[in-house]
């Protein structure tokens, strides 16, 4: 249905405050006003407007504040942004009433100078008890919007909202309605009573002194519903951006460690390469000896004829070790070393197998003693184990699971021979990729108190 809309601005030349009767004042106003119609009051299905400053105002939210900051803390619940401009610190928040807006609604602006203007307690209800008393006087059906001011992310500019409603329809769903063009609307929502905020400012102007407006033509969006502005507030769960950018990046970082669990079980899906790449420059980032960058890696793809066949051949050559190594070292029976050897192996079956290696030659200190020469080597050895932590970090943080096998540590020559690596070449087991079959289990945050040793 359409149908022209009117707005009657409606100036109100008075410093509201706590002492005054706000409903009286909206009517004796209303009732001397002089109609663009010619009428004489309120019809039947008008919408009266009221900025949510004079209801706040009146419901005595004014405060002396020595800070606004501290007045914004005081109404945040929960903070979703910020940012530091140059005008000072920037608070996207969500307040106790729900909404999500800068400076949680605290206002500096209209009142007296060191003090702000709080949201209305309860906007809803404080539309719901205008409403009534604007009926009982007017003996006709009104619907009640209060307002205020938002900007929008995406967009620059602000626009006026509802923030309180009573009989009026907030939302207006449209799912199911079909188009001009016979096309079934699937989620089209239309934020009624933001749209008639929206509409009174521009009728009302902000520095026009016109806190209050009356909407005619939209009778048809009367309710006796109990509507409420409330209900526009998007649910916490099924807001996508319930976060700021920039803190989402804070906070990912910090779940980053958390994330990484060993997974043995892969899908057939394809890893691609580049992800494989992006986690191996994250890896050699990791702390060295020396500022050197000794760290090496063999990619092995199981979908790569060529390299399929290399890993095989590998894995055969380091079983034929660990088998010598169990006979002739160990002493296990051959029923024994059948056993061990058939477990399921990770390495042939993964996706991507890769091979961390640490190469000494790129820069570790030789000494004529043996001591000092393992000592450097564990130096970079460690640093080895860290570029394949944050190796691993990398796949998890772009989906992919990995399990560090300890195998090629086992059987470094096998290794060396194979790929034609120097003997300082340090193989650092072998890391199995792929998409994990299932997520990795949660598991609790550990308490740092278990693993200090106390001086
Ligand atoms: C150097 C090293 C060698 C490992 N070797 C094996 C291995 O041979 N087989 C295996 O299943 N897991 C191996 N793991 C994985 C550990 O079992 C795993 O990290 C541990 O259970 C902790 O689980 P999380 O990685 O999910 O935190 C190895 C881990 C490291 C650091």
């Amino acid at each position: 249905m359409s149908s022209p809309i009117t707005i009657v601005p409606v100036a109100i030349e008075h410093s509201f405050s706590p002492d005054d009767d706000l409903a009286a004042i909206i009517c004796e106003h209303l009732s001397q006003m002089s109609w663009p119609d010619d009428g004489n009051g309120l019809l039947d299905g008008d919408i009266v407007v009221i900025t949510s400053k004079v209801v706040a105002k009146t419901e005595g939210q004014i405060f002396a504040a020595t800070s606004r900051d501290d007045a914004i803390r005081e109404q945040t619940v929960r903070i979703v942004a910020t940012k530091q401009t140059p005008r000072g610190l920037t608070t996207i928040s969500q307040t106790k009433h729900g909404l999500v807006l800068a400076a949680a609604g605290v206002d500096a602006s209209n009142t007296d100078e060191g003090t702000v203007v709080l949201l209305p307690e309860d906007s809803d209800a404080s539309a719901a008890a205008l409403r009534t008393s604007i009926q009982d006087h007017f003996g006709v059906r009104v619907g009640v919007v209060i307002t205020d001011t938002m900007g929008r992310p995406w967009r620059l500019g602000v626009t006026d909202v509802a923030i309180g409603a009573a009989g009026v329809q907030v939302l207006d769903d449209f799912t199911g309605r079909t188009d001009p063009y016979g096309n079934t609307l699937e989620m089209t929502v239309v934020a009624i009573a933001d749209e008639i905020a929206a509409a009174v400012e521009l009728a009302t102007g902000k520095l026009a002194g016109a806190p209050l407006a009356v909407v005619r033509g939209l009778g048809h969006h009367l309710t006796a519903d109990a509507a409420r502005a409330r209900d526009v507030v998007r649910p916490l769960e099924e807001d996508l951006f319930w976060l700021g950018a920039a803190e989402a990046m804070v906070e990912g970082a910090k779940h980053a460690v958390g994330q990484r669990r060993t997974i043995r079980h892969f899908t057939d899906d394809h890893v691609d390469a580049v992800v494989i790449e992006r986690a191996i420059a994250d890896a050699v980032l990791a702390p060295a000896p020396h500022h050197t960058e000794p760290f090496r890696f063999i990619v092995l793809r199981a979908d790569n004829s060529h390299h399929a066949s290399g890993r095989t051949q590998l894995l055969d050559a380091m079983r034929e070790a660990w088998i010598a190594d169990l006979a002739g070292i160990d002493g296990k029976s051959p029923e024994e070393i059948e056993r061990r050897v058939a477990r399921g192996d990770l390495l042939r079956t993964a996706p991507v197998v890769v091979i961390p290696i640490v190469d000494l030659a790129a820069g570790a200190h030789t000494y004529p003693d043996d001591r000092r020469n393992a000592a450097e080597r564990d130096l970079f050895m460690v640093a080895g184990g860290a570029a394949v932590e944050n190796f691993m970090i990398r796949l998890a943080a772009e989906g992919l699971g990995s399990a560090w096998i300890s195998s090629t540590i086992f059987a470094p020559d096998v290794v060396r021979e194979q790929f034609g690596l120097g003997q300082q070449a340090m193989p650092l087991g072998a890391v199995a990729i792929g998409h994990p079959h299932a997520p990795g289990k949660d598991r609790p945050p550990r308490n740092p108190d278990d693993y200090l040793i106390e001086p």
